[in-house]
């Protein structure tokens, strides 16, 4: 056997190969292996692995299992350009990775690995990887929900992002989805579905008192495998009505998740919600376009300041030269002057004037009960049933949940 050549078992065809610094540190893997593919695999090094693709023997390789530590961190380039012509070959590969930076694993993921397992290897996880590689992908058509994945509704996506640090985008999003959700009628409530997608600050979990899952981030980075289980598994409930996924655990760089990934979460949400409510990030990265272009309407929420008026102006701008649909953005003044605050009133006025813009919704200041409920983990209607905010944004939801029935009976 030249040492290019991976070892098989027998003579048998091989079927699959692992590759390592060194299989013997895996041994689970071997044990996995062997019971799952009895003697149709072989097994490779980072060396190795690229001149076996070269040889006819290569030709019946159906998929690779890679398998690293951290102390791999150095061979990654030899990692990359292994997946990378696998990916070219056909053949799919699958990460098993000990003590991986999810950075690393990321990236290894992006490169077209198929799916990763950790090592040491739950029980069965390598047999069901290996079924979910021969499974058929569901399809996503564009705004589409993926077959077979959900009820088929048509959820309205709503989307909020904040035109300076702190101007209550997430406030807006938390209360606008709580209301929503209770909407409906007897029996029949509203569905709802809220998406924390500010990956490093998102602060739902904090509104709503709930745990940030590591859950979140094995979806993120997964999406392709992703289905209607494996999407609500990492959906949590509050107070039993509203489902919600919150940021992942760690700060995740923003440009982690690719449009595809927002589409295919969005597609299912879509297909099992009456609304998704997406609270965004301060910033326009890849994936703005994509929201925006699921979105029924861009919540640009904004204060009654220089910062505001100005960013305003910036993510117009921005989202024009991207050659993006200014259409769906709709203006909210958050903290927005009383009736009988006169010179506030002139000053949004001609705000809105020189933005050329004018507010699809004003909220009032909610004074501090605000900050109490967020504190709490608690939506305002839970705490503060007379607050001002709270009637604002009930009004709201109402309006909206009064614009989704019209438009279905119009489509009936
Ligand atoms: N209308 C309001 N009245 C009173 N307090 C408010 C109001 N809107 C937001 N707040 C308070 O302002 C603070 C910032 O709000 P929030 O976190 O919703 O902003 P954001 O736009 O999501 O910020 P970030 O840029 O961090 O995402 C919170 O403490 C919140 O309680
Ligand atoms: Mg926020």
């Amino acid at each position: 056997m030249s040492s290019t050549a991976a070892k098989p078992r027998s003579s048998s065809t091989i079927r699959a190969c692992t590759v390592s610094r060194d299989v013997q540190s895996f041994d689970l893997l071997i044990e996995d292996m062997e019971a799952i593919l009895g003697e149709s695999w072989g097994d490779l090094t980072f060396a190795t692995a690229l001149q076996y693709f070269d040889q006819p023997e290569a030709k019946t390789l159906e998929f690779l299992t890679i398998a690293l530590d951290d102390e791999d961190e150095a061979n990654m380039a030899q990692v990359q350009a292994i997946i990378q012509r696998a990916r070219a070959e056909n053949v799919q590969v699958i990460l098993i990775a000990e003590e991986l930076k999810p950075i690393v694993l990321h990236r290894l993921l992006r490169l077209g690995a198929a799916d990763f397992v950790p090592y040491p290897l739950p029980d069965g996880a390598l047999r069901e990887a290996i079924e979910r590689l021969q499974a058929p992908v569901a399809p996503f058509g564009p705004g589409g929900a993926p077959a077979g994945t959900g009820p088929g509704k048509t959820g309205t996506v709503l989307a909020v992002h904040p035109l300076a640090g702190g101007a209550g985008a997430t406030t807006f999003a938390v209360n606008l989805a709580w209301e929503l959700a209770s909407l409906g009628e007897e029996g029949k409530p509203l569905s709802v579905c809220l998406l924390d997608l500010d990956l490093q600050t998102g602060s739902v979990s904090t509104y709503l008192d709930l745990a940030r899952s590591e859950k979140v981030y094995e979806m993120l980075s997964n999406t392709a495998m992703m289905d209607r289980d494996f999407f609500f598994s990492t959906l949590q409930t509050f107070h039993e009505k509203l489902k919600v996924l919150t940021s992942a655990a760690d700060m995740l760089p923003l440009d982690l998740i690719t449009p595809d990934d927002i589409e295919r979460i969005i597609a299912l949400a879509r297909a099992n919600f009456d609304f998704v409510v997406i609270d965004m990030p301060g910033t326009v990265i890849q994936w703005t376009e994509t929201v925006l272009n699921a979105a029924e309407h861009y919540y640009a929420m904004m204060e009654l300041d220089m910062r505001s008026a100005q960013n305003a102006l910036r993510l117009v701008r921005a989202l024009k030269a991207e050659g993006l649909a200014v259409d769906k953005l709709r203006y909210v003044l958050n903290r927005a002057p009383r009736f009988t605050d006169l010179s506030g009133k002139s000053r949004a006025r001609r705000m809105a004037e020189s933005l050329d813009i004018s507010f699809a919704l004003q909220l009032p200041d909610g004074t501090a009960q605000v900050t109490q409920a967020n504190d709490h983990g608690l939506p305002l209607a839970e705490v503060a049933a007379k607050n001002p905010l709270l009637k604002e944004i009930r009004k709201f939801a109402q309006t909206l949940d009064e614009a989704r029935k019209q438009q279905a009976r119009a489509a009936a």
